[in-house]
């Protein structure tokens, strides 16, 4: 634990918790004082990331995203486990199909938007439930990406599902907000994690390697570490006005044109 803890109290449910940026972020919620429940599909990985962590604040549950469900079971674990839910991190989600829009496959595309969409509205639906009826005030953040203001850093599928999350998010934070229920994206640039060496089929070293050079902001290499951090900023008390917003850890390549330039 660290000094000044900034979930002290809180209970958090992280989808895709088993591997990657939602790895860190069970970690990193870990040390400052939540108790995390892990929803994935990668049942050994969630369950040796909660042996390595070596506490009673942190446990696994298998949760496919794309079954209601089974959703509505990740958030009645972590209420049984931990008596309460303050905090989602609705961060599972898949790269899909590299293909052309042109050669389109569509139930990849179904695929896609099941699991980077639908899932992430069946986790928005099922926490907020349990956060109305037992009227906490609570943070739900969803894992957006640049992907999702842009086109071109993601796949046609990745995009599309990117740019409905930020909808998503928009509406719930409206709907959400007379509960007292702040909603929020956070949006990386690349990181290094299984999901993008498995698409680009390269090792983390080259993946980190190829996206600093595409990058706006040098001298940095983006890691989960960077995009948890904003995370816990938007799951704490420290951001209690803060909803509605999609907060970029993209070093400013968002908002940067890449091709029209006047200053060399
Ligand atoms: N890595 C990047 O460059 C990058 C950039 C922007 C946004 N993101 C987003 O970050 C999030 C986390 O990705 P990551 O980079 O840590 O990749 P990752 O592959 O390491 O983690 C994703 C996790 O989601 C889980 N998952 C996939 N489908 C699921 C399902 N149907 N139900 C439950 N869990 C499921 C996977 O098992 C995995 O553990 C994703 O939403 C991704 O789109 C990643």
């Amino acid at each position: 634990m660290i000094n000044k803890p900034r979930l002290q109290g809180k209970v958090a449910l992280i989808t895709g918790g088993a591997s990657g940026i939602g790895e860190a972020a069970a970690r990193l919620f870990l040390k400052h004082g939540a108790r995390i429940v892990i929803a994935d599909v990668q049942d050994e990985l969630g369950r040796q990331v909660v042996a390595s962590c070596n506490s009673p604040n942190i446990s696994y549950i298998h949760c496919d995203v794309r079954d209601e469900g089974q959703v509505a079971q990740a958030v009645a674990h972590a209420l049984v486990e931990y008596e309460g839910l303050d905090v989602l991190f609705s961060n599972a989600g898949v790269m899909g199909s590299m293909t052309s829009l042109l050669d389109m496959d569509l139930e990849a595309f179904d695929t896609t938007m099941a699991i980077n969409v639908r899932g992430v509205a069946a986790t928005i639906k099922h926490a907020a439930q349990a956060m109305v009826a037992r009227k906490v005030h609570g943070s739900i953040i969803c894992t957006a990406s640049v992907a999702a203001t842009l086109a071109g850093p993601g796949p046609h599928g990745y995009t599309v599902s990117k740019h409905a999350m930020l909808g998503l998010m928009k509406t719930a934070c409206y709907e959400l907000g007379a509960h007292g229920i702040r909603v929020n994206c956070v949006s990386p640039f690349g990181v290094g994690t299984p999901l993008t060496c498995k698409a680009y089929g390269q090792e983390p070293s080259q993946v980190e390697a190829d996206f600093c050079e595409m990058a706006n902001l040098k001298g940095v290499v983006l890691k989960p570490s960077h995009v948890v951090e904003a995370a816990l900023f938007l799951a704490s008390d420290e951001s209690a006005y803060v909803s509605g917003q999609n907060l970029g850890v993209d070093g400013g390549f968002s908002v940067v044109s890449h091709s029209y330039t006047v200053v060399n």
